[in-house]
């Protein structure tokens, strides 16, 4: 079985002292999720701090990005994937939907990333999804299918247990608009069988496909009802440690 994944994106939001305060009040609330990996995501500068409160509690930490390379260098405003890791993270999540739209990111960076971020020993969260022209015109899987093969390609059988995907469809980011338990699990099937066409049913069937876009406590009980779908990525939801706790225990 797969054990599900709810993961915090805090975005650019929350000083030090406000991630500080998040984090410790979501601590309690959370304590008893033995069903779920949590994990939150606050800004580059509130890691190392969240991560020390948060050491020996469920709660792992994420950075929203990372740079293509782990090797120290003269690359000014970058964070290589080693630091990400020396500051307390376990995860990164790589190929964010407003990475690629705001700081050209393409396919290409994104694969780097995730092989960077594998070098440091981290688990990737690798983001994917279409925008509302292509679902729109119906293309959505050719272009998710795209993200996934370019963003993956070159990573062997054991990256492959250190990748978590999340689908996020970018018309649902933010807009209030979810999407269905149908789209969602049309979707997280389609990439679950292409995983098992490049890298085998084993891996296939480890593979943590998360969805995300306007999850809220009112809806998560119905996306993790659909077979494929095994967590979820949350973003404005996960500001506020009780609606996040709520998510998280969507179960209770
Ligand atoms: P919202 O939950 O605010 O729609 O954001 C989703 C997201 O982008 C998480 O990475």
């Amino acid at each position: 079985m797969r054990k599900p994944v709810i993961a915090g994106n805090w975005k650019m939001y929350k000083l030090i002292g406000e991630s500080i305060e998040s984090a410790v009040s979501l601590k309690p609330l959370v304590a008893n999720a033995f069903h779920a990996e949590v994990i939150i995501a606050p800004v580059y500068t509130a890691l190392r701090s969240v991560a020390d409160r948060l050491d020996g509690s469920n709660i792992k930490v994420a950075a929203q990005n990372c740079s293509v390379q782990n090797e120290f260098g003269a690359l000014t405003g970058e964070i290589a994937p080693v630091m990400i890791k020396d500051a307390g993270c376990s995860h990164v999540i790589i190929g964010h939907s407003e990475r690629r739209q705001f700081f050209a990111e393409t396919d290409e960076t994104v694969n780097r990333k995730v092989k960077a971020a594998l070098g440091a020993g981290l688990i990737a969260i690798v983001c994917v999804g279409e925008d509302l022209a292509s679902r729109d015109a119906g293309t959505q899987n050719v272009v998710v299918e795209e993200q996934v093969i370019a963003g993956l390609n070159g990573l062997t059988v054991s990256d492959m247990e250190r990748i978590i995907i999340a689908y996020e469809p970018v018309w649902a980011i933010g807009t209030g608009r979810t999407a269905t338990p149908v789209q969602a699990q049309e979707m997280h099937a389609h990439i679950r069988h292409l995983i098992a066409a490049t890298h085998g049913n084993q891996v296939a069937e480890a593979l943590r496909i998360l969805y995300g876009g306007s999850v809220k406590p009112e809806n998560i009980a119905e996306l993790m009802a659909c077979e494929d779908v095994d967590g979820a990525l949350v973003g404005g939801a996960s500001l506020s440690a009780e609606s996040f706790a709520g998510i998280v225990n969507y179960t209770g």
